[in-house]
């Protein structure tokens, strides 16, 4: 039988490295778009050129979000059967600073690609997966999130993929294309980028046991989310797509945690013992064991404005595409501290 062609936008990225790796296990043909870096970007991904039964299957591209022609050229010169668009500038407080770029990559980048499928008469021949985003809730006030709650964006990156969401609809609902919004809670992994909140805190309660790093600086603590395993996810972008027709999903886990207990697990399981003491950007965390401070706030980290509450109701992902999540917030965070060990042990 004829490999099916999986094209991936963001494929550097975490989810794109996940995504990867389990197409070329369901025996795809993958071609990844890179974008031009000053140094070399495809840390997550040289495990997969480097394995000899992936290598032959696994092509890097230049390409970027921002640069309708290259995005033309890709997919005409590719072929895709489906095309997975997780490319993105996904740093919510970044998103502040570059509002411009961000609506750009995020909210016209979709367009774009949704546009050279058309250009190219492939409406009916490839199957479109946009990466959406629990961040478009912002401001809810449902005490779960599913397909019906409104969205209520309160950051430009929400407010860019409230616009990839939307134009990923029309298109499928103007002209027929098999186009898919995956509503993705937050997912996290060891391969998580380093200035995101879970993997900041392992690193550098991990770095602080270690005698690395003398302390760890994090802004509001008191925000909730719904946080599963990124391993988990990319496996439901696939099932999206295997289904008789489009659809729009939310996926998560269903629970939430402050940021603070996501603090309180990992030193646990590390072995740091902490108490927490005063209120507000004053609030730190003290090492028992040495009474030093090992935890301050820092208004730097703050945003504007702030998601407070994430929770989601997956259900219909449940019954249709028969997904569940497999690892627990315990398990996630057990995953990235091994993780940390063994890279600062090489
Ligand atoms: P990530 O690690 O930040 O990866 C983003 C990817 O997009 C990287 O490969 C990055 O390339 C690429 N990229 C950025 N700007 C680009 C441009 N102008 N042209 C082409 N590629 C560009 O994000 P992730 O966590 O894997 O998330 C994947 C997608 O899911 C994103 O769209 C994100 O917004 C969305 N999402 C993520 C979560 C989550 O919790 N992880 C939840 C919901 C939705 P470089 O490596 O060169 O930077
Ligand atoms: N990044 C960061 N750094 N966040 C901090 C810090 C810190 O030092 N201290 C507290 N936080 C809080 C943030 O204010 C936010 O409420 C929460 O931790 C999570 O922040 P991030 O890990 O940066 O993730 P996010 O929820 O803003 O966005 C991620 O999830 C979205 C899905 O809901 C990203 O992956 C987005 O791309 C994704 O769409």
């Amino acid at each position: 039988m004829k490999k099916k062609r999986a094209l991936i936008f963001g494929v550097t990225g975490q989810d794109g490295a996940y995504l990867s790796k389990f197409l070329l296990n369901k025996n795809y043909i993958v071609f990844g778009v890179k974008r031009r870096s000053s140094i070399i970007n495809t840390q997550r991904i040289d495990d997969i050129y480097e394995d000899i039964n992936y290598k032959s299957n696994f092509v890097l591209l230049y390409g970027d979000l921002t640069d309708a022609s290259s995005i033309l050229n890709l997919i005409k010169k590719v072929n895709p059967n489906e095309i997975y668009n997780l490319a993105a500038q996904s740093h919510v407080k970044v998103s502040f600073e570059v509002p411009e770029y961000s609506a750009d990559v995020n909210g016209l980048g979709t367009l774009r690609i949704l546009e050279a499928i058309r250009s190219l008469n492939l409406e009916k021949k490839v199957k479109f997966y946009q990466a959406g985003t629990s961040e478009m809730f912002g401001k809810t006030k449902s005490k779960f999130q599913n397909e019906k709650t409104p969205f209520h964006p309160v950051s430009p990156y929400g407010v860019s993929k409230c616009f990839a969401h939307w134009i990923t609809k029309n298109y499928r609902d103007a002209y027929g294309i098999y186009a898919c919004n995956g509503i993705l809670f937050n997912h996290e992994s060891p391969i998580r980028g380093e200035t995101f909140v879970t993997k900041k805190i392992i690193q550098g309660l991990v770095r602080i046991k270690q005698g690395l790093q003398k302390k760890l600086f994090l802004g509001n603590l008191y925000s909730k989310r719904d946080w599963g395993h990124a391993r988990d996810y990319v496996e439901v972008m696939w099932k999206m797509l295997q289904q008789n027709k489009p659809d729009d999903f939310v996926i998560g886990t269903g629970k939430t945690f402050t940021i603070k207990d996501f603090v309180n697990k990992a030193a646990k399981k590390i072995k740091l013992d902490i108490r927490w003491t005063g209120k507000g950007i004053k609030e730190k965390a003290i090492n028992i064991e040495n009474k030093k401070i090992i935890i301050e706030c820092r208004a730097r980290y703050f945003r504007p404005l702030e998601v407070d509450y994430l929770k989601s109701n997956a259900l219909r992902a449940k019954k249709i595409l028969k997904w569940f999540p497999k690892k627990s917030l315990d398990n996630l965070i057990d995953e990235m501290i091994e993780h940390e060990l063994e890279n600062n042990n090489d």
